[in-house]
């Protein structure tokens, strides 16, 4: 793990969506489902992003500009620079033998990356619109729905779930899925351990989601 300033290579719109593509120099993309610190220029803290692409000599991350870090983030141009801290937590287990990766909204995020490194297994993706569901094309052999359907209709059985969305969308893969890995999210202050900033409550226990997670089993 190393904070490392970088170069912007390209910000490309995909729906409502910002590819940020920065150039990667030494740095370790790390294991599909663990995160990055980005410095969002003009903001104090650091955001979290799960890696989306790591094509040679870059990170790329999916952005929803959602609040004024992620919009600073994505008014980011090439040539400008920016400090990245990474790779950071629990990724996915990629020792699975009938991977099924589920994926809702923005947390379609880590699944380009996680699918290139499965090799291309089958997808489920869900979308609140045609406009955001035009990041499914970052997905090979993805299932995309909109609403009103939603993505858990489309989950068959016995296969091994990985899946990241929006909590609501985790709680049910859970209740379908028990053995599922599933990409949480709480606000991150450090990203490393030092802040407290997004425990949760696992199991009873108050743990770190940037340590402990943020991919858990959902059991
Ligand atoms: C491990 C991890 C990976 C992530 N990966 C991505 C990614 O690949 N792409 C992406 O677009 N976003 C990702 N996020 C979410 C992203 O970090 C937040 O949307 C961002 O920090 C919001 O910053 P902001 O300044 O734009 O908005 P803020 O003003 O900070 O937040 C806007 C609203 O969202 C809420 N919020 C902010 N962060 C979170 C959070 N993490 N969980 C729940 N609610 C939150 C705030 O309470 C507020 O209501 C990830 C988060 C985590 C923890
Ligand atoms: S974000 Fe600081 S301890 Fe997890």
């Amino acid at each position: 793990m190393r904070r490392e300033r970088r170069k912007v290579l390209a910000n490309e719109r995909i729906g409502p969506y910002t590819l940020l593509r920065v150039r990667r120099g030494g740095i370790d993309p790390g294991v599909p489902g663990q995160f990055f610190m980005l410095e969002a220029p003009g903001r104090l803290l650091p955001r979290p992003m799960s890696l989306c692409l790591a094509p040679s000599r870059e990170l790329a991350f999916l952005i929803d500009p959602i609040g004024p870090g992620t919009h600073a983030l994505c008014a980011l141009e090439p040539e400008d620079e920016l400090h990245v801290l990474g790779p950071l937590g629990n990724g996915f287990d990629l020792e699975v033998g009938r991977p099924l990766l589920v994926g809702g909204g923005i947390g379609i995020a880590p699944l380009p990356y996680l699918s290139e490194r499965l090799g291309g297994p089958p997808a489920v993706l869900g979308f609140r619109s045609d406009r955001h569901a035009e990041a499914a094309a970052l997905v090979t052999n993805a299932q995309v729905c909109v609403e009103p359907t939603l993505v858990t209709e489309l989950i068959p059985a016995g296969l091994d779930v990985l899946a990241c969305g929006p909590e609501p969308m985790l709680e049910a893969v859970r209740a379908i899925a028990p053995a599922a890995q599933l990409a949480w999210e709480a606000p991150m202050a450090c990203g490393y351990g030092a802040c407290y900033g997004c425990a949760v409550e696992i199991e009873g226990v108050m743990k770190r989601l940037c340590v402990e997670g943020p991919v858990l089993c959902a059991a």
